[in-house]
């Protein structure tokens, strides 16, 4: 689902880059990866958080991708031309990941799979397209942050079958690709690092 104009305003400015900076230096710390390999970004938005995982893990090549032609868009204007020897613009979907089984070290995923509907699905396209030993990064927010009083009227989200916790948890563990570490407010919202098992 895509975004309205307020949330665009929310993720679109200096403080949410900032944020996603402190965010990757802990998943960094949390799972050093070897540089090289082949990673993707998924709901890259405008690609800020693209560049900072770029500059941290140090990929041969990331993948960054959106629904949404216009983020796309935007994060190539917002990308300079030398972010480009190692970022590859894609409009996609994650429900239908363009990737072959088994074929990336690292997925990202940034405040996106509360948008998604069948967020279940995109669960189990990023298995999927992860090696074995391959890490997923999470940032994520449960209803209570984004479904409140408040944030109902001025966002859009899905409203039905939304993941908590424990749904999250539980979903990971059966795609075989449990959270091993993670700083959690068990009601708001996830930094997490899941490792799919070989
Ligand atoms: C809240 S924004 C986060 C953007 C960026 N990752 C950040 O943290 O600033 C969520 C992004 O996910 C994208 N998105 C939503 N559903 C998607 C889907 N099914 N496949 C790919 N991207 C999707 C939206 O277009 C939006 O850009």
């Amino acid at each position: 689902m895509k975004l309205n104009r307020i949330e665009r305003w929310v993720v679109n400015n200096p403080f949410r880059a900032f944020e996603q900076w402190m965010e990757i230096g802990w998943m960094k710390k949390k799972m050093p990866l070897t540089p090289g390999g082949r990673f993707l970004d998924l709901g890259c938005g405008r690609g800020a958080g693209a560049r900072i995982i770029v500059e941290a893990f140090q990929p041969s090549r990331l993948y960054a991708l959106d629904l949404d032609i216009s983020m796309v868009q935007m994060a190539n204007n917002y990308l300079a031309p030398r972010d480009h020897d190692n970022i590859s613009l894609v409009v996609g979907n994650a429900l239908h990941l363009p990737f072959e089984d088994a074929s990336l070290e690292a997925v990202f995923g940034f405040g996106f799979l509360h948008h998604v509907v069948q967020w279940r699905g995109a669960l189990s396209e990023v298995a999927r397209v992860l090696k074995d030993g391959g890490v997923y990064f999470i940032e994520e927010l449960y209803p209570a942050l984004y479904q409140n009083f408040l944030t109902k009227r001025l966002l859009v989200h899905p409203r039905e079958d939304r993941f908590h916790s424990n749904d999250l948890r539980q979903e990971l563990e059966g795609l075989k690709m449990p959270v091993r570490v993670a700083l959690e407010l068990k009601n708001f919202g996830i930094l997490g690092v899941a490792v799919k098992e070989g």
